[in-house]
């Protein structure tokens, strides 16, 4: 079933100081189906971020329009949680507490928001550490508390801008896979911004290539791997031949973008 639906999406951010407006993306449609897992990869400044932006309504689009389950999505909302990369875990919470921030937002009562918070927990395997505080975790650790506190809204939407963009190639992987192990439970739709093409082709059912700014979609890729995954899958000759396209694909993107910086390509 399709549930998410992004069409003919545009944002112009606004001139600065007597300038032109900046378009930052096209002409975007974008079709996901419930429990999908579509990860998004594309140049620098191609409007990865915007996009999720948009998505989650934290930014108006200056054309074209948002849909989930056939609405309309016209303001931010718990059905679409956004994660980022820096998760801003709140310094003087310990982890039970900055869990259920977001259940507290939505006036979800004390005892009921702490079960939901320790399951999530649970989720995420930060059983032991409920007591602690942000600062003695670990960086995979904190990211873990993020995407704790995004599931314990129970969002039919996972928007995540590079959650694992912080952390070292093997907690990456590790974070992917345990991202992976979560998701099979619990199937909500993820839409994931790398910069990482191993990473985007292991998580992915689809993997959705963005073009240079202004940014559209320019292929989108089905990613026929068997699940569940192992991260043994990346030494296969077919998640090769995935690479391979991608590299191509992103490469390029990324050489028109540096020839559109020069001002050498329309735009
Ligand atoms: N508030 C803003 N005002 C003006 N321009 C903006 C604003 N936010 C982003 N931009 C521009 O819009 C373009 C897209 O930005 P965006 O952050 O969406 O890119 P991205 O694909 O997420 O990049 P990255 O991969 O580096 O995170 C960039 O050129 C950026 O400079
Ligand atoms: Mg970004």
């Amino acid at each position: 079933m399709t549930q998410l639906v992004v069409q003919g999406l545009r944002l112009e951010y606004p001139a600065a100081r007597g300038g032109a407006p900046f378009l930052a993306l096209s002409d975007v449609d974008l079709a996901v189906e419930k429990g999908e897992f579509v990860t998004i990869v594309g140049p620098s400044g191609c409007g990865k971020s915007t996009m999720l932006m948009l998505i989650a309504a934290l930014l108006r689009p200056t054309r074209g329009a948002v849909s989930l389950n056939g609405q309309p999505v016209a303001a931010p909302g718990p059905d679409r949680a956004l994660v980022f990369q820096d998760f801003a875990l709140l310094p003087w919470r310990n982890v039970l507490k900055n869990v259920e921030l977001g259940l507290e937002m939505q006036g979800v009562a004390a005892a009921k928001r702490t079960d939901i918070a320790r399951k999530n927990i649970d989720m995420v395997g930060l059983r032991a550490f409920e007591r602690h505080y942000p600062h003695q975790l670990s960086g995979g650790m904190r990211q873990r508390v993020g995407i704790a506190r995004a599931l314990s809204v129970d969002p039919e939407v996972l928007l995540m801008d590079e959650p694992f963009g912080a952390l070292d190639a093997q907690i990456r992987q590790v974070m992917g896979s345990e991202l992976l192990h979560i998701w099979e439970r619990d199937r909500k739709t993820i839409l994931f911004v790398t910069h990482d093409i191993d990473e985007a082709i292991y998580l992915a059912d689809r993997i959705v290539v963005m073009s240079a700014s202004p940014g559209r979609v320019v292929q989108q890729i089905k990613v026929d791997l068997p699940r569940p995954r192992g991260l043994s899958i990346r030494t296969s000759a077919k998640f090769n031949e995935y690479r391979e396209t991608l590299w191509n694909l992103l490469e390029e993107q990324v050489r028109q973008s540096g020839s559109w910086a020069r001002g050498e390509g329309g735009a």
